[in-house]
């Protein structure tokens, strides 16, 4: 009852504020991100920027609203690179509760204000009934992006791999590949590939300390399309714009953003660009774009 209450109550304060001109209907989340009976909405309200949202747990509201910052709004991709020299300021080691079982232990970093965001995140999903998330992959060093890069490109050309496969098509794969009897890609065709879902050294948005890799238990923390399936995916796809993240490499916008469907890669860029790109649709790209 109570959380229906703050349901109502949210949606009664949004639509006040929309009529009163303050406030653009379509950016008002008006669902209850809740699934769980036993969950008790927070008794705050919490209005930023003419958007409402609602939480099911405590939210410490200073940890997450982050204005339009240019500190979260760093663009890394294939034009946009950050260089060799690049290391983030803030850097701060991640939980051990937040990390796969695997990674625990392995000294993993965010930038600080991003894992306070990420850290309510995961705190949220649990008490909405979603706990099976695990970070896998955060801040990387241009060093440990290159050598990343070098191990898919070894074996991009030992084997052909579904990516090869995906990337090229069935018929250059034969036409070039099989009716020849190789059964490795060239050097070129290997590169083209890997470029498709690993940023060169020096590109990569991991280097900005500002997004992680998400696995869950039930798919073995297989970081890998079984990402979709999963309630964590479909949690996160409602919800993350609320604590700033965004799915990063949406299917859609391939072309846009240089790389392959990523349903795991979520990017702090704090909640109020979170929440215009969330409710716009548009990828990272297209919103800096349009900002101007
Ligand atoms: N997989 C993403 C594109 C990266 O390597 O940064
Ligand atoms: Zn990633």
């Amino acid at each position: 009852m109570k959380k229906k209450f703050y349901s109502l109550l949210a949606m009664t304060l949004a639509l006040l504020l929309g009529l009163s001109g303050c406030i653009e209907p379509e950016e008002v989340p008006t669902e209850d991100p809740s699934n769980g009976d036993d969950v008790e909405i927070n008794e705050d309200l919490h209005v930023y920027q003419n958007t409402v949202y609602v939480y099911s747990t405590a939210v410490n509201e200073s940890l997450l609203t982050t204005d339009l910052s240019p500190a979260y709004l760093i663009l890394a991709n294939k034009v946009s690179a950050l260089g060799s020299d690049y290391v983030p300021a803030g850097l701060t080691v991640i939980e051990d509760q937040l990390l796969t079982s695997g990674d625990r232990g392995n000294g993993l970093q965010l930038d600080r204000t991003a894992l306070q965001a990420l850290a309510a995140m995961i705190n949220e999903m649990a008490a909405d009934g979603v706990p099976d998330i695990g970070v896998t992959s955060a801040y990387r060093s241009y060093s440990y992006q290159n050598s990343l890069f070098e191990k898919y490109k070894t074996i991009e050309m030992s084997t052909i791999t579904t990516d090869a496969r995906a990337f090229f098509g069935d018929e250059y794969i034969y036409n070039h590949y099989t009716s020849l009897g190789k059964n490795a890609l060239s050097y070129d065709d290997a590169v083209q590939v890997v470029l498709s879902y690993s940023a060169a050294p020096g590109t990569s948005e991991h280097q900005t300390g500002l997004c992680v890799d998400f696995v869950t238990e039930e798919y073995g923390d297989r970081l890998d399309l079984s990402f979709e399936n999963t309630k964590a995916f479909e949690w996160l796809q409602e919800n993350a714009y609320k604590f700033g993240f965004i799915l990063r490499y949406p299917k859609d916008k391939v072309a846009v953003t240089g790389y392959s469907y990523e349903p795991w890669h979520y990017r702090f860029v704090g909640r109020e660009a979170a929440t215009d790109i969330h409710f716009s649709g548009l990828s990272l790209e297209e919103y800096l774009n349009s900002l101007g």
